[in-house]
């Protein structure tokens, strides 16, 4: 077995749904509000990525054997907080506001594209929630990570919409953005997400693909809630 070979992690008898797509599809408040209704896991698969930008970032850390070393050792954690949330910590800290800056995104793309980081980071994710049924949102997360998922789902919308949503969001937070800056960048950081050679942003064949510029949130969520009541209602575990 070659050193970047994963771990096999056995799927076991818990539902596994995978949602991908590219940033700014919905996939995050999609799978949040799937994973309350339901009781499942739910991993944020951006944020582990965020999270070794961010430590690369701080510790100024760019060869790649090093980034595999940060992805391996990372003390990341994403805990389900009391108002149904989910907060991401490193050593510890909250580090959930950071992992979202625009700076760490993009950097995030760069170290995504490293394999030492993919396969260091393949193994977190199939451990990931134990036993529990769990939906987990991220590029490759149903080509990649889970080729055995219960559920698959490709989440999309139009690059305009995408960039409306985002720039709405970070508005929300009262952060002055550019409409235009956010558009340019989310289809610079598309592209790369795309054309990587490691796992990159593809929908997997057996994918429900949905395409949400025209949903609303709520009309979003139901064609998932839909999906996956079919699969838990059809198959009692
Ligand atoms: O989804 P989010 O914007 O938080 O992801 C940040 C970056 O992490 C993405 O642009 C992508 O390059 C990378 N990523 C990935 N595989 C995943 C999730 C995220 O490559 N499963």
């Amino acid at each position: 077995m070659s050193e970047q070979q994963p771990e096999q992690i056995a799927k076991g008898s818990r539902y596994v749904v995978a949602v991908d797509g590219p940033a700014g599809a919905g996939k995050g408040a999609i799978c949040r509000a799937v994973a309350a209704r339901f009781g499942f896991s739910y991993l944020d698969t951006g944020s582990i990525y965020r999270g070794v930008a961010l430590l690369s970032l701080q510790n100024g850390v760019s060869d790649e054997e090093e980034l595999g070393e940060v992805a391996a050792n990372m003390p990341f954690e994403f805990r389900a907080v009391a108002d149904g949330g989910f907060r991401a910590f490193l050593a510890g800290n909250d580090v959930s506001a950071t992992l979202r800056e625009e700076r760490v995104g993009r950097q995030a793309s760069h170290v995504a594209a490293v394999p030492q980081v993919r396969a260091a980071l393949l193994t977190f994710q199939r451990r990931y929630g134990g036993d529990n049924n769990i939906i987990l949102d991220g590029r490759d997360t149903g080509t990649v990570v889970w080729p055995d998922a219960d559920l698959k789902v490709f989440l999309t919308a139009s690059l305009e919409e995408r960039a409306k949503r985002r720039a709405l969001e970070l508005q929300g937070k009262g952060e002055t953005v550019s409409f235009h800056k956010i558009r340019d960048m989310m289809a610079e950081r598309d592209a790369r997400d795309e054309s990587r050679t490691h796992a990159p942003l593809a929908s997997a064949k057996d994918a429900h693909f949905i395409d949400t510029t025209l949903l609303t949130l709520e009309q979003s969520i139901d064609s998932v809630v839909k999906l996956v009541d079919k699969l838990v209602g059809n198959r009692p575990r």
